[in-house]
């Protein structure tokens, strides 16, 4: 499986959300603090299941509210936005535990690139 993402953006550390990630949709936002605080937890119980699923759930839960705001927006790049998501799902749902420090810092890397470098296009369409 490839892990590897390049990500031009600052990763925090600790791992939280911050207001250089607001979107501008709250519910959106909210989201996506919930999918910062799942990969702190797994960050810190890799080898906890339950920390992996939870992960898994408020990824497929955000993913799901977002496209179906972009389909009510009738926005034109939710094709490939989709696509993206869909890739990340694969990922992380083939994922076992204990989880390494490779798939850390995978995800870690993923979300803040992908909020910052493909979420903030939609900005403003929604
Ligand atoms: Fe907020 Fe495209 O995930």
């Amino acid at each position: 499986m490839a892990l590897a993402v390049n990500c031009p953006f600052e990763v925090p550390e600790p791992y939280c959300w911050d207001e250089s990630f607001r979107v501008v949709y709250d519910n959106l936002d909210t989201e996506h603090t919930n999918i910062f605080k799942a990969i702190f937890e797994c960050a810190k119980e890799p080898s906890s299941a339950a920390k992996l699923k939870g992960l898994v759930d408020v990824t497929v839960d955000h993913f799901t509210d977002e496209e179906g705001m972009m389909e009510k927006a009738k926005y034109a790049d939710l094709a490939a936005h989709r696509t993206i998501h869909n890739e990340f799902v694969a990922k992380i749902k083939g994922l076992s535990t204990p989880l390494s420090d490779e798939v850390v810092t995978f995800a870690k890397k993923w979300l803040v690139n992908h909020i910052k470098g493909t979420d903030f296009k939609y900005k403003g369409k929604l």
